[in-house]
Protein backbone atom coordinates (compact mmCIF):
# COMPACT_ATOMS: atom_id res chain seq x y z
CA UNK A 1 0.00 0.00 0.00
CA UNK A 2 2.74 2.55 -0.33
CA UNK A 3 1.21 3.71 -3.66
CA UNK A 4 -1.62 5.19 -1.15
CA UNK A 5 1.35 6.50 1.34
CA UNK A 6 2.12 8.25 -1.52
CA UNK A 7 -0.96 9.77 -3.11
CA UNK A 8 -1.60 11.31 -0.06
CA UNK A 9 1.32 13.13 0.74
CA UNK A 10 3.36 11.01 2.56
CA UNK A 11 4.32 11.92 5.97
CA UNK A 12 2.87 15.26 6.22
CA UNK A 13 -0.68 13.85 4.30
CA UNK A 14 -0.36 11.12 6.79
CA UNK A 15 -0.71 13.52 9.72
CA UNK A 16 -3.77 15.56 8.07
CA UNK A 17 -5.39 11.98 7.65
CA UNK A 18 -4.62 11.30 11.45
CA UNK A 19 -5.97 14.62 12.60
CA UNK A 20 -9.43 14.74 10.35
CA UNK A 21 -10.02 11.01 11.34
CA UNK A 22 -9.75 11.36 14.89
CA UNK A 23 -11.53 14.58 14.88
CA UNK A 24 -14.42 12.95 12.64
CA UNK A 25 -14.26 9.60 15.32
CA UNK A 26 -14.33 11.31 19.02
CA UNK A 27 -16.72 13.65 17.56
CA UNK A 28 -18.87 10.92 15.91
CA UNK A 29 -21.93 10.00 18.60
CA UNK A 30 -22.30 6.01 17.53
CA UNK A 31 -18.74 5.38 18.25
CA UNK A 32 -18.75 7.66 21.28
CA UNK A 33 -19.74 4.83 23.28
CA UNK A 34 -16.39 2.82 22.45
CA UNK A 35 -14.17 5.68 22.55
CA UNK A 36 -15.66 8.11 25.90
CA UNK A 37 -13.27 6.48 28.87
CA UNK A 38 -10.50 6.21 26.71
CA UNK A 39 -7.76 8.50 27.29
CA UNK A 40 -6.25 10.42 24.49
CA UNK A 41 -2.90 8.96 24.29
CA UNK A 42 -4.44 4.83 23.55
CA UNK A 43 -6.95 7.37 21.33
CA UNK A 44 -3.95 8.54 19.45
CA UNK A 45 -2.70 5.40 19.59
CA UNK A 46 -5.70 3.19 18.37
CA UNK A 47 -5.89 6.00 15.39
CA UNK A 48 -2.52 5.09 13.98
CA UNK A 49 -2.99 1.52 14.61
CA UNK A 50 -5.83 2.07 12.63
CA UNK A 51 -4.33 4.06 9.56
CA UNK A 52 -1.11 1.91 10.10
CA UNK A 53 -3.50 -1.63 9.40
CA UNK A 54 -5.02 0.43 6.58
CA UNK A 55 -2.32 1.15 4.94
CA UNK A 56 0.49 -1.46 5.07
CA UNK A 57 1.59 -3.54 8.85
CA UNK A 58 0.51 -6.89 7.64
CA UNK A 59 1.57 -7.71 10.98
CA UNK A 60 -1.70 -6.33 12.39
CA UNK A 61 -3.65 -8.78 10.61
CA UNK A 62 -1.91 -12.00 12.28
CA UNK A 63 -5.53 -12.09 13.88
CA UNK A 64 -4.50 -13.02 17.27
CA UNK A 65 -2.98 -9.14 18.39
CA UNK A 66 -6.31 -7.46 17.26
CA UNK A 67 -8.95 -10.26 18.65
CA UNK A 68 -7.28 -9.69 21.73
CA UNK A 69 -7.14 -5.90 21.76
CA UNK A 70 -10.62 -6.14 20.97
CA UNK A 71 -12.38 -8.89 23.18
CA UNK A 72 -14.65 -7.89 25.36
CA UNK A 73 -15.37 -5.23 23.89
CA UNK A 74 -19.16 -6.00 22.32
CA UNK A 75 -18.45 -4.22 18.97
CA UNK A 76 -21.07 -4.40 16.37
CA UNK A 77 -20.71 -4.53 12.60
CA UNK A 78 -22.81 -1.40 12.40
CA UNK A 79 -20.02 0.27 14.28
CA UNK A 80 -16.89 -1.01 12.50
CA UNK A 81 -18.90 -0.04 9.02
CA UNK A 82 -18.98 3.67 10.01
CA UNK A 83 -15.68 3.69 11.95
CA UNK A 84 -14.36 2.09 8.38
CA UNK A 85 -16.64 4.71 6.24
CA UNK A 86 -15.09 7.33 8.76
CA UNK A 87 -11.64 6.89 7.21
CA UNK A 88 -12.60 6.36 3.91
CA UNK A 89 -14.62 9.83 3.58
CA UNK A 90 -11.71 11.26 5.34
CA UNK A 91 -9.51 9.99 2.61
CA UNK A 92 -11.90 10.96 -0.12
CA UNK A 93 -12.13 14.38 1.22
CA UNK A 94 -7.92 14.73 1.13
CA UNK A 95 -7.99 14.06 -2.27
CA UNK A 96 -7.02 10.35 -2.61
CA UNK A 97 -8.15 8.54 -5.57
CA UNK A 98 -11.50 6.73 -5.36
CA UNK A 99 -9.86 3.20 -6.33
CA UNK A 100 -7.28 3.49 -3.24
CA UNK A 101 -9.50 4.21 -1.29
CA UNK A 102 -11.71 1.26 -2.35
CA UNK A 103 -8.31 -0.78 -1.73
CA UNK A 104 -8.20 0.56 2.22
CA UNK A 105 -11.90 -0.41 1.97
CA UNK A 106 -11.29 -3.83 1.45
CA UNK A 107 -7.75 -4.42 3.26
CA UNK A 108 -10.01 -2.83 6.09
CA UNK A 109 -12.80 -5.52 5.64
CA UNK A 110 -10.06 -8.33 6.16
CA UNK A 111 -9.81 -7.16 9.85
CA UNK A 112 -13.90 -7.66 10.32
CA UNK A 113 -14.38 -10.97 11.87
CA UNK A 114 -11.22 -10.21 14.45
CA UNK A 115 -12.78 -6.64 15.65
CA UNK A 116 -16.66 -7.33 15.46
CA UNK A 117 -17.66 -9.83 18.36
CA UNK A 118 -21.62 -8.08 19.28
C1 LIG B 1 -9.14 -2.47 11.43
C2 LIG B 1 -9.71 -1.91 12.47
C3 LIG B 1 -9.07 -1.71 13.81
C4 LIG B 1 -7.74 -1.74 14.17
C5 LIG B 1 -6.52 -1.98 13.29
C6 LIG B 1 -7.68 -1.52 15.60
C7 LIG B 1 -6.53 -1.52 16.36
C8 LIG B 1 -6.48 -1.54 17.74
C9 LIG B 1 -5.32 -1.81 18.55
C10 LIG B 1 -3.92 -2.13 17.99
C11 LIG B 1 -5.69 -1.74 19.85
C12 LIG B 1 -4.80 -1.93 21.08
C13 LIG B 1 -4.33 -0.58 21.53
C14 LIG B 1 -3.51 -0.65 22.78
O1 LIG B 1 -3.50 -1.68 23.47
O2 LIG B 1 -2.88 0.37 23.09
C15 LIG B 1 -7.11 -1.44 19.87
C16 LIG B 1 -7.86 -1.24 21.02
C17 LIG B 1 -9.17 -0.77 21.02
N1 LIG B 1 -10.00 -0.65 19.93
FE1 LIG B 1 -9.47 -0.99 18.00
N2 LIG B 1 -8.96 -1.33 16.07
C18 LIG B 1 -9.83 -1.44 15.02
C19 LIG B 1 -11.22 -1.31 15.07
C20 LIG B 1 -11.93 -0.89 16.16
C21 LIG B 1 -13.35 -0.59 16.18
C22 LIG B 1 -14.29 -0.78 14.99
C23 LIG B 1 -13.64 -0.15 17.44
C24 LIG B 1 -14.95 0.34 18.04
C25 LIG B 1 -15.95 0.81 17.36
C26 LIG B 1 -12.42 -0.21 18.21
C27 LIG B 1 -12.30 0.14 19.55
C28 LIG B 1 -11.20 -0.11 20.33
C29 LIG B 1 -11.16 0.16 21.76
C30 LIG B 1 -12.27 0.78 22.60
C31 LIG B 1 -9.89 -0.28 22.19
C32 LIG B 1 -9.34 -0.25 23.62
C33 LIG B 1 -8.71 1.10 23.80
C34 LIG B 1 -7.95 1.15 25.09
O3 LIG B 1 -8.58 1.18 26.15
O4 LIG B 1 -6.73 1.15 25.04
N3 LIG B 1 -11.40 -0.67 17.41
N4 LIG B 1 -7.56 -1.32 18.59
Amino acid sequence: MTEIYEQIGGPDGMRTAVTVFYNRVTADEELGRWFDGVDLDRLKAHQRAFLAAAFGGPQLFSGRGLRDAHAGLEITDAAFDRIVATLLTSLADLGVPKDAVGAVGERLEGARRDIVTA
